[in-house]
C-alpha cells in the first residue's frame, strides 16, 4: 500500500514520489485514509500546482491562505538563495544581523501607523503566544499584574501554542489537551447564521455581539482582563465576516477598559481583504497585530508581531537594565526568512498585490454567490479574497460532504480547503478572471456530483 515507486525511479528530483509514507506523522490529517489514498503535489509556478504526474492543480487556497504572490517565484527562491550563501543562520539574542533589521523596518512601513515594533517569530501559532505574552508583560510593567485574563472568541482560531489553542475558540482542537490555560473567556462568535445567510462582505446586522466583552467585564472586573485577541475575519472556521462597527465597537470597550485588542492578522495580512492588513480595510488599529504565512509567501516559515510604540516603550522602559522581555526563538529574524520577507514585500509594492486583490473582488464575489442555486448550498460568504461555501451536512455524516466536494475538486484541477462541509477558498492574489470561472465551475459541477 505505502510503495509507490523508488525515488531513484524518478528523473526529476522536484517530481519524485516517497517510497515510505508511514514515519511522517502528518498535520491535522488523516493519516490513516491519506496513507491509503496518497494525494500529492510536488511542484508550483504561478497560480498553480502539478502533481507528481504532472498533472495541473489550480491552488484556489495559496497554500494554507499564504503564496499570495502565487508559486515559485524567482525573485523570491532567488533572494533565498543569495542570502544562504552569505549568512546562513546568526544568533539574534544579544547579537544581530542586519538584514532582520531591515525587514522589521520594511513591515513597520506598512503596518498601520503607530505599530512599528516588530517582534520575529517563525509561524501564526508562535506569533498569538508572542502577542499574548507581550500583553501580559505589558500590564505587569504598568504596574497591573492582575491583568491576567485572557479574552477569545468563539470559532476563533489562533494555531496550535498553548496560548493561542486557549483563547481560540475551536473545541475540536482543545479537548485532546486536557485544562490548556486558565482564565481565558470567549466572546460569541461574529456570525449569526439565519440573519447572516447569503450576504455579499460584511453583514449589516451584529456589531452587539461585540458589547458581550461588557458581561466579562462585569462579571470578573475590567482590570483582571489583559487582552482580547480576534481576527478581523475569521478564516479557518470557515470565513466569518465580521458585521459593520463590530470592531469598532471592540475597539471602543478596549480602550475604555483599558485592555489591550490584539488583531490576528495570519490570514488577512499581506493584501488578502484588498489592503496591507485588516485593519486597514475594516478601519480598526489594534494595539498589537500578528502575522506570518503571506510575510514571506511561504517560501521561509516566518511570522511576526507588529506592538506600538506605547506597549514596546512600557515594557523596555520600565525593565532593569538587562533583558526586557524573557521571550524569543532560536530562529526569530531568521536571515533566509528574513531575505524571503524582503522579496515578498518588493514583490507586494512592485505588483501591488493589494491593489489586484481589489480589483477582481468583484468577479470573485459574483463567481462566489453565483452557486447559490447549487444542490444543498445554505450559506456561502465573501470578503477581499477570500469566499466560503457552506453546504448542509448528510444526516448522520457530517463533514463527508465536504470531504468529497474537496476530493472532486482536487481530482478535476482545483484545490479547494474543506472544514467540516464548508468549503473555503483564499486564491493567491494574482488570480486571474479565467481562474475564478475555473475555480467556481469546477466546485460547482462537484457540488452537484454530491447532491444525493
Ligand atoms: C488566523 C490564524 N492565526 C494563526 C494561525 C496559525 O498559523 P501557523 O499554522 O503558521 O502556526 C493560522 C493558520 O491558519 C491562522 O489562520
Amino acid at each position: 500500500m505505502n510503495e509507490i515507486r523508488p525515488a531513484s525511479a524518478a528523473a526529476d528530483t522536484a517530481t519524485s514520489r516517497p517510497n515510505n509514507l508511514e514515519a511522517y506523522w502528518m498535520p491535522f490529517t488523516d493519516n490513516r485514509y491519506f496513507k491509503q489514498h496518497p494525494r500529492m503535489v510536488a511542484r508550483g509556478e504561478g497560480m498553480s500546482y502539478f502533481t507528481p504526474e504532472g498533472r495541473e492543480v489550480i491552488d484556489g487556497t495559496a497554500g494554507l491562505w499564504c503564496c499570495n504572490a502565487g508559486h515559485g517565484r524567482r525573485e523570491i527562491t532567488e533572494a533565498i538563495q543569495r542570502q544562504a550563501a552569505v549568512l546562513d543562520y546568526a544568533p539574534n539574542f544579544q547579537l544581530g544581523h542586519p538584514i532582520a533589521f531591515e525587514a522589521a523596518a520594511r513591515i513597520a512601513e506598512i503596518t498601520p501607523e503607530g505599530l512599528d515594533r516588530v517582534f520575529f517569530t517563525n509561524s501564526g501559532s508562535e506569533s498569538g503566544d508572542t502577542a499574548l505574552k507581550i500583553a501580559l508583560a505589558y500590564h505587569r510593567a504598568r504596574g497591573e499584574a492582575q491583568r491576567t485574563r485572557l479574552v477569545g472568541r468563539e470559532r476563533g482560531y489562533h494555531g496550535v501554542g498553548f496560548g493561542g489553542m486557549s483563547v481560540g475558540g475551536i473545541g475540536g482542537n482543545r479537548k485532546q489537551f486536557g485544562a490548556l490555560l486558565p482564565y481565558t473567556d470567549h466572546l460569541p462568535s461574529t456570525h449569526l447564521p439565519g440573519q447572516h445567510a447569503f450576504t455579499r462582505g460584511q453583514p449589516e446586522h451584529g456589531a452587539h455581539l461585540a458589547d458581550v466583552l461588557e458581561n466579562l467585564v462585569a462579571l470578573h472586573g475590567a482590570d483582571t482582563i489583559a487582552a482580547v485577541m480576534v481576527e478581523p475575519v475569521a478564516g479557518s472556521t470557515g470565513v466569518l465576516v465580521p458585521p459593520v462597527g463590530y470592531l469598532q465597537r471592540l475597539r471602543e470597550l478596549c480602550t475604555k477598559h483599558g485592555i489591550l485588542l490584539i488583531f490576528d492578522e495570519v490570514i488577512t495580512g499581506f493584501g488578502r481583504l484588498g489592503t496591507n492588513f485588516g485593519a486597514e480595510r475594516l478601519g480598526v488599529i489594534p494595539d498589537i497585530m500578528t502575522m506570518a504565512k503571506g510575510l514571506t509567501n511561504a517560501a521561509v516559515p516566518m511570522g511576526a508581531v507588529a506592538a506600538s510604540n506605547d506597549v514596546y516603550d512600557t515594557v523596555v522602559n520600565s525593565a532593569p537594565n538587562g533583558i526586557e522581555l524573557f521571550h524569543g526563538y532560536t530562529y526569530s529574524g531568521h536571515p533566509l526568512a528574513a531575505a524571503a520577507a524582503l522579496a515578498t514585500l518588493d514583490l507586494h509594492r512592485a505588483e501591488d498585490l493589494p491593489g489586484r486583490a481589489r480589483a477582481i473582488e468583484p468577479a470573485w464575489q459574483e463567481a462566489a454567490h453565483s452557486l447559490r442555486d447549487a444542490p444543498n448550498v445554505t450559506d456561502i460568504r465573501d470578503f477581499g479574497l477570500i469566499a466560503a461555501v457552506e453546504l448542509a451536512a448528510r444526516p448522520g455524516k457530517p463533514g463527508e460532504r465536504g470531504q468529497n466536494v474537496f476530493r472532486r475538486c482536487f481530482d478535476n484541477g482545483v484545490l479547494v480547503r474543506v472544514t467540516g462541509d464548508i468549503i473555503a477558498l483564499s486564491p493567491p492574489l494574482i488570480i486571474e478572471k479565467a481562474h475564478v470561472d475555473r475555480i467556481f465551475g469546477t466546485l460547482t459541477e462537484a457540488i452537484r456530483a454530491e447532491a444525493g
